[in-house]
């Protein structure tokens, strides 16, 4: 639970050009969105954020199980006890060790959703391998993975390492926010998700239309896009 007041947010403003854009739009297609946000705040303004486990807790239907991990001890307690009176399952390890470990998935179908901080110059590298070996135990699987949009050249070169995994069904849909690319700054987010399930590509051209619109900073279109690396 991410408090939207505080120093954090405050300092880097993601919350102005992200999440309160989306609250001040009115366009139907975020409302799920919209709501997942309102189910934990007491109404007006957001002033508290849902992480992804806390969204995903929402969204649980009886026969699903969420499994969570936290590597850093301080963040695992905080994880705790924001998932507290949820069913999510909390580990402490290492998130490549993990995401292998548990593949295949008890149930037939599951969807692993990784967001790493990107901190580490290895962690590109580390993704790849480790989708690479995940795919090899769990083919079928849906994979999710975020990615900040900053230097367009070294992303590049990092999608083309990744095509040549040769993982058929690998969509990159990636959020361009400015028209000219900001030197050193945050540009953008992507996610690359393995086997999105049909329904879902089917539904998603008129959503990034709604979130491009929505997210559009001051002076800028934007541009969202949805690519087959496969
Ligand atoms: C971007 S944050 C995740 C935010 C979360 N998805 C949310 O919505 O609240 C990335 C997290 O990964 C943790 N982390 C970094 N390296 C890790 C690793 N190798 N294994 C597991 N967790 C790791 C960091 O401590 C950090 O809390």
């Amino acid at each position: 639970m991410y408090d939207l007041h505080g120093d954090e947010a405050g300092r880097t403003g993601e919350a102005a050009g992200g999440v309160l854009r989306a609250f001040a739009d009115a366009n139907p297609l975020l409302d799920d969105y919209r709501a997942a946000v309102c189910a934990v705040n007491e109404g007006g303004e957001p002033r508290l954020y849902p992480g992804s486990p806390r969204i995903l807790a929402q969204l649980l239907r009886t026969q699903d199980a969420l499994i969570l991990n936290e590597k850093h001890p301080e963040d695992a307690i905080a994880l705790r006890a924001a998932m507290r009176g949820t069913p999510a399952a909390v580990h402490e390890r290492d998130a490549y060790e993990l995401w292998l470990a548990m593949l295949p998935t008890r149930t037939p179908r599951g969807l692993v959703v990784v967001d790493p901080p990107y901190e580490q110059t290895d962690e590109r590298p580390r993704i790849t391998a480790t989708l690479a070996a995940a795919h090899r135990k769990w083919a079928h699987g849906v994979s999710m993975i975020w990615y900040p949009l900053k230097d367009r050249a070294a992303h590049l070169r990092w999608k083309d390492k990744l095509r040549r995994l040769g993982i058929p069904k690998f969509l990159a849909v990636e959020h361009w926010l400015y028209d000219t690319d900001q030197l050193g700054l945050y540009n953008g987010a992507g996610l690359f998700i393995i086997n999105p399930p049909f329904a879902f590509t089917q539904d998603l051209p008129p959503l990034l239309e709604a979130l491009r619109a929505a997210l559009a900073p001051e002076g800028h279109r934007g541009t969202i896009t949805a690519e087959w690396l496969g």
